[in-house]
């Protein structure tokens, strides 16, 4: 089943894109003039999303003194940074929070492996000082979205053949589609213009090597990844067929000790955040 790319991006776009109010407000974020105010304005046009932003400023794990009535008040007391994480999470999370039947993936699987993901490469870049936690935090997040679109494609697909049994999971993903989900997802980024360490750390997420310039933030991904197969989230028919780039480890300066603490610190932050993003 070879696809062109435009066939495959032409699938992406089929996907309930995110909510109009949502990217305007990301756009803003991102854009140097930000304030709290216009931000205010354009939450203000999207009750749903409003109601959320106060949910959060309230919730018991930003422990505020006072109850904040305004979203404005919200935006002030969390800060742009974390506003941008909590819209695009929540945004994300109405796409990536459905089964996946073609990764014989059950509902919630691939939206919690991407939200430890995330969680995990942002303590990673903390702990480590390397000054890329909200980047870090995003391409987490967002690195198997290319497994949103073939995954309808796989469904069809006899994935137990043993012609595919000596082979990891992106080679067979490139030998039916021609591609891989870290390839296709790279894609995605970069036609929603998303910025290059991104782009190139989605693609680079199971191979770190390749990454050029960006082989920290992408070794920083994948050993979050890695820790979230750990904990056996988000474990499909793809189960553990990816190669595990031990350079990866090292680059970072990271030991197997150092893992089982970052597995347990995801593990703890994961319920957190579940908790704050609650989902229908
Ligand atoms: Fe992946």
């Amino acid at each position: 089943m070879k696809i062109s790319v435009d066939q495959l991006i032409q699938e992406a776009s089929k996907l309930p894109p995110i909510p109009k109010a949502a990217q305007k407000a990301l756009a803003l974020i991102r854009s140097p003039k930000a304030n709290a105010a216009d931000l205010a304005g354009v939450l203000a046009t999207d009750q749903v999303l409003s109601a959320q932003v106060l949910r959060w400023a309230n919730s018991a794990y930003y422990g505020m003194e006072n109850r904040i009535v305004t979203v404005q008040q919200a935006i002030v007391v969390l800060g742009m940074n974390t506003i941008h994480e909590l819209i695009m999470t929540y945004s994300v999370s109405e796409q990536l929070n459905r089964a996946a039947p073609g990764y014989e993936l059950q509902r919630g699987e691939l939206w919690h492996h991407a939200l430890g993901t995330a969680i995990g490469a942002k303590l990673i870049s903390k702990q480590l000082r390397l000054k890329f936690d909200e980047e870090a935090y995003f391409a987490g997040l967002l690195c198997d979205i290319g497994k949103l679109v073939f995954e309808k494609l796989l469904r069809d697909a006899d994935l137990h053949q043993t012609e595919w049994d000596q082979h990891s999971f992106l080679e067979m993903e490139r030998g039916i589609f021609g591609l891989d989900h870290a390839m296709l997802g790279a894609e995605m980024a970069r036609r929603w213009q998303l910025p290059e360490n991104l782009v190139e750390t989605i693609a680079h997420h199971h191979d770190p090597h390749n990454a050029g310039s960006h082989q920290l933030l992408a070794s920083t991904i994948h050993v979050a990844d890695v820790s979230m197969m750990i904990l056996g989230i988000g474990i499909g028919v793809d189960g553990l067929r990816y190669p595990l780039e031990q350079k990866a480890m090292q680059r970072l300066g990271l030991n197997g000790d150092d893992l089982i603490r970052l597995v347990e610190q995801i593990t703890t932050q994961l319920d957190q955040a579940k908790e704050l993003i609650k989902l229908n």
